[in-house]
């Protein structure tokens, strides 16, 4: 009884340690997860800057009207340039946010659900345009292009068809 006790501690000794220390490889996998997701998380917040056609092709995803889709290009193009995490000083201590440069204060609010659209501007900066795109509607339907200066100053007047992508 005791024999066979004692063979079986035998075999538990702690495995040799060689240079390259094959346990090392999980802590070395879990440095190298953590750090994909700092990067993916901070990418989100960054959020993005489209191609034309990406934008394009997100907005005809979005259900946008076929026909304004040229407008609605042109018009962040002059915004944001193309950018979801453009935030820009205006007049009255309003700010114009995101893609679409929705006006906050007017449209949104900072820190909790408000404005016209009531949503959080904050949500108007991340990769996901959807809400953007709803109040950016909802600002077209009131008072038309004409709401947006880079619309007026880059897009009015002009033949705007669907990019080709
Ligand atoms: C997008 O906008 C953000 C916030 O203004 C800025 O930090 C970032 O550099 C812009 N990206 C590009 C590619 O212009």
């Amino acid at each position: 009884m005791s024999g066979l006790d004692e063979s079986i501690s035998i075999t538990r000794v702690a495995p040799k340690k060689s240079f390259f220390d094959i346990s090392a490889i999980g802590t070395i996998m879990k440095i190298v997860v953590l750090g994909l997701f700092v990067v993916v998380f901070c990418a989100n917040v960054e959020g993005k800057v489209y191609t034309k056609c990406g934008l394009t092709n997100e907005l005809i995803t979005l259900n946008f009207p076929r026909t304004f889709i040229g407008n609605w290009v042109c018009l962040i193009e002059s915004e944001s340039g193309k950018n979801t995490s453009r935030i820009t000083n205006r007049a009255n201590g309003k700010q114009g946010v995101g893609l679409f440069q929705i006006k906050s204060k007017d449209w949104c609010t900072f820190g909790k659900k408000g404005g016209t659209c009531n949503v959080k501007c904050e949500d108007m900066l991340d990769e996901n345009i959807k809400d953007d795109g709803v109040c950016a509607e909802k600002v077209k339907n009131e008072f038309g292009f004409l709401a947006w200066d880079g619309w007026k100053r880059s897009c009015k007047g002009r033949n705007l068809p669907l990019p080709p992508c």
